[in-house]
């Protein structure tokens, strides 16, 4: 791997390695654990983070409780393992989806204990390699809804260091620069935790891709100026109306959208829609801690006996969104997600 080059996570000699994103962009670090403990605490504090691939941690975590388990009743520790994972996030249903799948396949082969890790591991390299693919079929979609070279406004971080693959949004992104239809990228800084200024703009530099860094409320002039063509954001969880939850903010842009008649893009695969709900207000919205306001990477701002309000994400009303492209193609409102 050469300097620039990076990865979210691999897979290696029994172990999973991932760049802690909290580091980044200063620091490039990269952790190796078979612990699935560390991998729970590391989704829970964001070192793994971005819904496609907090899924794909959590189903090699599993394998890994399961390939620690000798000697043990494996059965207990799987289920004490996906509680733990269960437990880490509550919005991103990606995270749900993922240990299912690989509950389904223990629940298939715990007999076989010989086998089972193997079995699960495979499982597991599925959903990371199914994430990639899907990625790229999002990429190559979302070409289509690019109408000029296009000035861009993205939201948190939707790129390598949140999926199994090239991207979600970011890769929207991506192909289209590649393919010469973008001009400029601006990256909100996605405060409280700057997913934007640290993640997509370290991605976007990776990129070769020409952006500018930009604080969450300078959004609004930039579009009254004829700035932005249109905004692009990822999800974390989409009901079958197309109600989408994804970062603190993004409604915030989808109603900017709206007044200033400027197209607002959802990309995400298949996985993150939710099929057992009919809408967003269903949606489990996580509350972070209030340190994560009162202070900015770790330099304390307020004082402690200051309240802060922290959610980590809101919900777009699907008629704010002009087009959610997955890897099977662009839908447009009204969405009826099947079943
Ligand atoms: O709290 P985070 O950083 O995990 O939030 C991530 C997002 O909101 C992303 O936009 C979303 O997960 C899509 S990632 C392809």
């Amino acid at each position: 791997m050469n300097s620039r080059e990076y990865f979210s996570i691999d897979f290696k000699d029994d172990q999973l390695v991932f760049i802690d994103q909290t580091k980044l962009p200063l620091k490039e670090e990269y952790i190796t654990t078979d612990s699935y403990e560390r991998i729970a605490e590391a989704i829970e504090k964001l070192e793994i983070r971005g819904a496609p691939l907090i899924g794909i941690a959590a189903a090699y975590a599993l394998s890994l409780a399961v390939k620690n388990s000798a000697g043990k009743n494996v059965d207990e520790i799987f289920q004490k393992a996906f509680q733990r994972m269960i437990k880490t996030r509550p919005t991103a249903v990606n995270l749900f989806f993922a240990l299912d799948e690989i509950k389904k396949v223990f629940n298939e082969k715990k007999n076989d204990t010989e086998n089972l890790y193997v079995k699960l591991l495979y499982k597991a390299k599925e959903i990371h390699r199914d994430d990639a693919e899907k990625c790229r079929r999002i990429g190559e979609n979302g070409l289509t809804i690019y109408k000029k070279k296009s000035k861009i406004l993205t939201h948190c971080n939707t790129g390598k260091l949140a999926t199994g693959g090239d991207g979600t949004a970011f890769n929207v992104i991506k192909k289209g620069f590649e393919n010469n239809l973008v001009e400029f990228v601006y990256a909100d800084e996605t405060r409280p935790l700057l997913q934007g200024s640290r993640l997509t703009a370290f991605e976007l530099e990776r990129s070769g891709i020409p952006f500018s860094i930009l604080t969450d409320s300078m959004a609004a002039s930039l579009m009254k100026e004829n700035e932005i063509d249109f905004v692009i954001v990822g999800a974390d969880r989409i009901a079958l109306n197309g109600d989408t939850a994804n970062k603190i903010g993004t409604y915030n842009l989808a109603i900017l959208c709206s007044y200033h008649n400027i197209p607002f893009y959802v990309a995400a695969p298949d996985t993150t829609i939710d099929r057992t709900l009919v809408s967003g207000e269903g949606i489990k919205i996580e509350r972070r801690s209030k340190e994560e306001i009162l202070a900015i990477n770790g330099v304390k701002i307020s004082p402690d006996n200051y309240e802060a309000y922290s959610p980590a994400f809101d919900v777009t009303p699907s008629h704010l969104i002009s087009g959610i492209i997955t890897e099977e193609k662009v839908f447009t409102f009204p969405y009826n997600f099947i079943k």
